[in-house]
């Protein structure tokens, strides 16, 4: 186990770079002491992905230098998070033959997720996770922890997370600039989930729903095994350009008035009250009906819930989750967004964020704020990677899975190519 951890979670509106160490808590279990935080805004990123790698870069390497400041110590490796629409998702089963004299080892898990793992992709595309969700031990199903059952075959139902080449290496460069291993790289809404689902709600069946300012990562967990990944054009920046086209402002003052003024609760608005803003073509402010900008906003967001509905229906899992669904990210803080969830799809629909009884402490206010969500996310991952790996990640033989040997590699590879940082 690493004995400092760090996230990088580039999105569209801001870059978050979170730095820890590996502590234990009270009971013996691992846990997690921020040393610190750095935020930067984001600049060559569109829709979670990088569009422009020097901006990014240099973006990147703002909210780097702010979090090694904090913290006091130089930032080695991260794991760092990764969305976009060019990620693809798919389930995929592997199978292993099994000594029956051993009983099922971590060698045979390894070998049926690369079984797993072996799809046809189209060209320029990659493997980002094989994760496991359930085991079948000699035609047993629903087994959870398969090794040392005696057993001759071994099966594994995986979820395979895909991503465009292209992307992944424009978004490694963007880190590995800065000379920073990735330690790994996660979707982010699997990071999320890590931050904001409780364990009954992973059980009984939840959507957690990442909204940010490009995209709306989602990912479907039932019985505990994530089932379902999809990420969504759709985020806060929509919002915000509805009240630009609507009041026709420019963007940032649609931002603003949005932050302050916007609710999807417009029954608690009152009828006559109003608005200034500066509008494209005139000099002075002109007013507008606070309850005309809700309605823009309403509009919107209730797009957003029909679309999310539309993706859990499309793959079956619209009736499997009793638990609802949790919004997170920045988006979500839109007053109402839960209330309009649950009116608009009939299920329970709660905003989530960081909880205080996670096992990392030292989370500052601004942590706790679902816009971190996935940042903080991101560093739990790498506290449970350790586990997660002995059933849940594709491990290569000793030492780390082969996406990590992959990032080890192209970083190594990239940084051959860049001026030394000091
Ligand atoms: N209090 C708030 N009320 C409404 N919207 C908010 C609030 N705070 C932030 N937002 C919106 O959240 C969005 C940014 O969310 P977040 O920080 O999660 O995005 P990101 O991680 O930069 O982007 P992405 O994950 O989509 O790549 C912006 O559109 C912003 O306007
Ligand atoms: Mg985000």
């Amino acid at each position: 186990m690493q004995e400092f951890i760090s996230a990088i979670d580039i999105g569209t509106t801001k870059i978050c770079v979170l730095a820890a160490q590996v502590t234990h808590d009270g009971l013996g279990k691992l846990a997690l002491r921020m040393l610190g935080e750095g935020v930067a805004p984001s600049r060559g990123i569109r829709r979670g992905v990088v569009v422009d790698v020097p901006e990014a870069t240099a973006a990147v390497g703002e909210a780097i230098e702010k979090c090694e400041q904090e913290g006091g110590r130089q930032i080695l490796s991260a794991y760092v998070g990764i969305a976009g629409s060019h990620i693809g998702t798919r389930n995929s089963r592997g199978v292993s033959p099994v000594d029956r004299r051993s009983g099922v080892t971590g060698a045979d898990m390894q070998r049926a997720l690369e079984g797993a793992r072996a799809i046809a992709l189209p060209e320029n595309q990659e493997v980002i996770h094989t994760i496991a969700r359930s085991w079948t031990v000699d035609g047993e199903t629903e087994v959870q922890q398969p090794v040392g059952m005696s057993a001759y075959r071994l099966e594994v139902d995986a979820h395979i997370v895909t991503g465009s080449s292209t992307a992944i290496s424009n978004l490694v460069q963007c880190v590995a600039a800065h000379g920073v291993d990735i330690d790994d790289l996660v979707l982010e809404p699997l990071a999320a989930n890590e931050a904001v689902l409780r364990p009954e709600e992973r059980r009984m069946g939840v959507a957690v729903v990442d909204m940010g300012g490009g995209t709306s990562d989602l990912a479907v967990f039932i019985d505990n095994a994530l089932c379902h990944t999809v990420i969504m054009d759709m985020g806060g920046n929509h919002l915000t350009n509805d009240v630009a086209v609507g009041l026709r402002c420019p963007f940032e003052t649609a931002e603003e008035i949005k932050l302050r003024y916007g609710s999807l609760l417009p029954e608690r608005i009152a009828p006559d009250e109003t608005v200034w803003a500066n509008v494209f073509g005139e000099k002075s402010e002109r007013s507008f009906s606070r309850r005309f900008i809700c309605d823009v906003l309403e509009a919107r967001a209730m797009e957003m819930m029909e679309f999310i509905a539309d993706k859990l229906t499309d793959a079956g899992f619209i009736d499997r989750l009793p638990a609802g669904i949790v919004l997170t990210g920045g988006c979500s803080q839109l007053p109402g967004f839960a209330d309009l969830g649950r009116s608009t799809l009939g299920m329970p629909v709660r905003v989530g964020a960081a909880q205080p009884s996670l096992p990392i402490s030292g989370l500052t206010r601004n942590l706790l704020s679902p816009s971190y969500a996935t940042s903080v996310g991101l560093l739990l991952w790498g506290l449970h990677e350790d586990a997660r790996a002995v059933h849940r990640r594709f491990e290569a033989d000793h030492g780390g899975s082969s996406s990590q040997k992959w990032m080890g590699a192209a970083a190594k590879w990239l940084k051959a190519l860049l001026p030394d940082r000091d």
